[in-house]
């Protein structure tokens, strides 16, 4: 057997992005309003505290009609009239992959219409020719965090009518991007549905009785949908590739204590159970148990188990950024609810730096699936200082640097990773608390967290350090 000494030929290197955090342009050519258009910026938030808004409809109805509030996503990084020079700074760093999301309101506003909307679709035909033409490789999500609010209306993905309206939506894309992208990601990150409910699974949280079988409902639906465009898929060309993708939310536990490790193995399977359906095809027995005993029922066919069991995911795509800790006495089932690591600091956010956990989760990935990895998302969110032009991000080369060394031992164990994807390459408005302040890029870009700002773009110390870890194909750290 070969013995493998560092990242293979070929190997993807890039950054990722979500359109509804770069994009902007949120009411041009027929785009609609999305989930996370109503997301605030909240000055003086508690960032450690935060987790999700919850969302009811009246929260929804005052969120819309609030004049007064900034909302970050609707504005993003301008990427929709600077995409150019956004791909022209990601080419000069060498990169040979970019990760990016298609906005589901800008081609189907109402989410459930006949036919797409042209102009929605005529700006990702350019910005796919223009990643093409700089030599990278685009790997396309189609839904990260956007679902166009008519949908939500509709009772979002519970409503099993929404399953044809997203399959619709996928194939739309599969088939007008057909020989020009082949990686896909039909939903971010799946299994965020306590952390992300709303916005990725279009939930309000006053919408059913129960809302944990909402939920595991919605997420059916979302198994069905990604199984179908499989299908699809590899009917339009058997070289297309549809990834799964999980944040990581692998837990550790707290001490030895036998009660601590069970538990934090009891969490790990409630987070393996979104890439064992997708992956191996059939919900496990843990879950199903689970379900049992809180009393949820999910509706699920014969015919859903036939089609799941048929149409397994190529990949398995993960985001990481840090790792989770969990104690049988003080936590619960919830994915969102963790200990303190006291062996670990952090940033501001509470987001600890933990390169050995990535070591450990892509491990158990491989050890579980044996199908390539996509390092989805990566990096370390922090309030630079901009001086004189640029930011001395040495925290981030470290971060990075330590990060890509992790993943360089999990190659040498054989695991079969195909790409490496830092998030917001180019500074974005954040997922979580809509700040533009917490800063994950290469680039800097000169806007605050109301929007103020010209807009520019700054290289930052970090940007020729990845520029010669891609030259060198990971060799010179
Ligand atoms: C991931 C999301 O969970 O984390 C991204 O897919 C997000 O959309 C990223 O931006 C980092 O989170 P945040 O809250 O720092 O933006």
């Amino acid at each position: 057997y070969p013995l493998e000494k560092g990242f293979p030929e070929g190997f993807l290197w890039g950054g990722a992005t979500a359109a509804c955090q770069i994009e902007g342009a949120y009411d041009v050519d027929g785009r609609s309003l999305s989930t996370s258009d109503i997301h605030r910026y909240e000055p003086g938030l508690n960032r450690k505290e935060l987790v999700e808004n919850e969302h009811t409809r009246a929260s929804l109805a005052a969120a819309l009609k609030d004049q007064e509030a900034y909302f970050p996503k609707r504005h993003g990084n301008d990427f929709y009239h600077r995409y150019k020079e956004d791909i022209r700074l990601m080419k000069e760093m060498g990169f040979n992959a970019f990760r990016l999301s298609i906005a589901w309101p800008r081609i189907f506003p109402q989410g459930d219409e006949a036919q797409p909307n042209e102009a929605g679709l005529a700006f990702y035909d350019k910005v796919i020719a223009e990643v093409i033409a700089n030599g990278m490789e685009p790997i396309v999500t189609m839904l990260h965090y956007d679902i166009p609010l008519n949908i939500v209306a509709l009772g979002g993905f519970k409503n099993p009518q929404v399953i044809d309206y997203m399959v619709h939506y996928g194939e739309t894309l599969l088939k007008r991007y057909a020989g020009k992208v082949k990686y896909w990601i039909p939903f971010n990150q799946i299994n965020l549905i306590q952390y992300c409910g709303f916005k990725s699974l279009g939930l309000v949280t006053d919408g059913s009785d129960n809302f944990e079988e909402a939920q595991y409902q919605a997420i059916h639906h979302q198994f069905l949908i990604n199984a179908k465009l499989k299908e699809i898929a590899k009917s339009l060309d058997s070289e297309n590739q549809i990834g799964i993708m999980l944040a990581d939310c692998t837990f550790a536990p707290r001490t030895c204590k036998p009660e601590d490790v069970t538990f934090a193995m009891k969490r790990n399977r409630m987070q393996y159970f979104f890439s064992d359906v997708a992956l191996r095809g059939a919900y496990p027995g843990s879950m199903l148990r689970y379900f049992n005993e809180q009393g949820i029922e999910v509706k699920i066919t014969e015919a859903d188990q036939t089609l799941l069991k048929n149409n397994t995911s190529d990949f398995l795509a993960f985001s990481y950024y840090y790792s989770r800790t969990v104690d049988a006495e003080k936590n619960t089932m919830d994915a969102a609810d963790i200990t303190e690591n006291p062996y670990l600091t952090g940033n501001d956010w509470g987001w600890t730096i933990d390169p050995l956990g990535f070591y450990y989760c892509m491990s158990q990935y491989w050890d579980r699936y044996q199908k390539p990895l996509m390092v989805a998302e990566n990096g370390f969110g922090y309030e630079d200082l901009f001086v004189d032009g640029t930011v001395h991000d040495q925290y981030r080369i470290d971060y990075l640097r330590e990060h890509i060394k992790a993943m360089k031992e999990a190659v040498k164990d054989g695991v079969e990773v195909m790409a490496y994807l830092p998030w917001g390459p180019i500074d974005l408005v954040s997922s979580g608390t809509a700040e533009m302040s917490k800063r994950y890029g290469f680039v800097y870009v000169d806007f605050d967290d109301l929007g103020r700002g010209t807009g520019n773009r700054y290289k930052k110390d970090s940007f020729d350090w990845y520029k010669k870890v891609i030259a060198s194909n990971g060799e010179e750290l």
